[in-house]
């Protein structure tokens, strides 16, 4: 029973990983690379590669499947960057291993509290010991409406977790939760969110029907002043459009855990490169924009959980039995 795992991280994942390869009696092959045509060959004699967020088009899957792959896991909760369809063709599977929704869940209220305290620019000053308030007012959560996208495990998680702060709570999804409902939250639709929310946080998944969901239309219609959390995918927002609503002040402050054409970027050293995103380093420049590389998911808990997961699927799957972390 083999494994090869890619992206395999060694100051925190391949402890894991070597503890888990004992317990579970797996065979691991661990590279610290990103999955391509030139490593490929790791995989020869594994039926099961497990990645993160590296992309994984049908050339680099039929790649695999010649090796003999017949199982993709992906170390993460979202699988876009996998194309499923192209790997269900080559009779492959694909996975994830989804982690508790905490992790992601705190760090959306904690970017939600820097963007309305406007941490970013008291970090800034306080480090040069410009301790003036001017420009620095913020604003209380009590008084805001903040609009949820997504209400899943996450999307859920950040609404319980806002409960405690007086804000009023409003929330869009394709598909209502009788739960939310429940709990007295209203469900409006896209346009009603844009019109009253003084904040929205995205928590869907990417898919084709909402990339750039966010785009200078929807801008357009938001509250003069209102804020963005983006702890889902880049690709729920238009850059571009994003861009133009922070010059013209249209929107007041924005906190990104993710951005557009982030990979390849992200979990890389690049002090000294050219980097080849321009909406990445205007947006980091804002002093009203937070921008993190991707890490919201990233507590001991869910690193713990990703690896463990990932492997007990591939065991699932080697040994025939029920795989609750498929991806039908
Ligand atoms: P989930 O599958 O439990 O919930 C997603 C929700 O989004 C569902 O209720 C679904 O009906 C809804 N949805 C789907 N399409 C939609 C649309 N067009 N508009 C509005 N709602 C839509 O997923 P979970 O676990 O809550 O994760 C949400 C997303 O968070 C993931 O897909 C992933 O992209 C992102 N994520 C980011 C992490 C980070 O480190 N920044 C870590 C983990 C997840």
């Amino acid at each position: 029973m083999k494994v090869t795992v890619y992206n395999c991280r060694e100051f925190d994942e391949k402890e894991l990983f070597l503890k888990y390869e004992k317990e579970l009696d797996i065979e691991l092959v661990l590279c610290p690379d990103a999955p391509n045509k030139e490593n490929a060959f790791l995989a020869e004699g594994s039926q099961c590669i497990d990645i993160i967020t590296s992309p994984m088009p049908k050339e680099l899957l039929e790649l695999f499947a010649s090796y003999g792959v017949k199982y993709v896991v992906t170390r993460t909760i979202g699988y876009d960057h996998v194309d499923v369809e192209a790997a269900k063709e080559l009779g492959m599977t694909v996975a994830n291993a989804p982690y508790g929704p905490n992790g992601v869940a705190d760090y959306t209220v904690m970017l939600i509290l820097m963007t309305i305290r406007k941490m970013k620019s008291i970090v800034n000053r306080t480090r040069i010991q410009d301790y003036t308030l001017k420009g620095l007012m913020g604003r209380e959560l009590k008084d805001l409406t903040v609009g949820v996208i997504g209400t899943g495990r996450i999307g859920r998680t950040v609404l319980n977790n806002l409960s405690g702060f007086g804000c009023r709570l409003i929330a869009y999804d394709v598909y209502e939760n009788e739960e939310v409902k429940k709990s007295g939250i209203t469900y409006v639709t896209l346009d009603e969110m844009w019109e009253r929310a003084d904040l929205i946080t995205l928590h869907a998944p990417l898919t084709e029907d909402n990339h750039h969901m966010i785009d200078e239309e929807a801008i357009s219609k938001m509250k003069d002043g209102a804020m963005i959390i983006n702890t889902a995918r880049g690709g729920l927002i238009d850059s571009q459009a994003l861009i133009r609503g922070i010059e013209s002040g249209k929107i007041g402050g924005a906190g990104l855990d993710v951005v557009e054409n982030e990979f390849g970027q992200y979990y890389y050293d690049h002090k000294e490169d050219i980097l080849n995103n321009r909406e990445l380093s205007v947006l980091r420049g804002f002093p009203n924009v937070t921008v993190s590389h991707h890490m919201a998911f990233y507590t001991d808990d869910c690193v713990e959980t990703v690896v463990r997961d990932s492997l007990l699927g591939c065991k699932c799957f080697m040994e025939g039995k029920d795989n609750p972390w498929e991806v039908k």
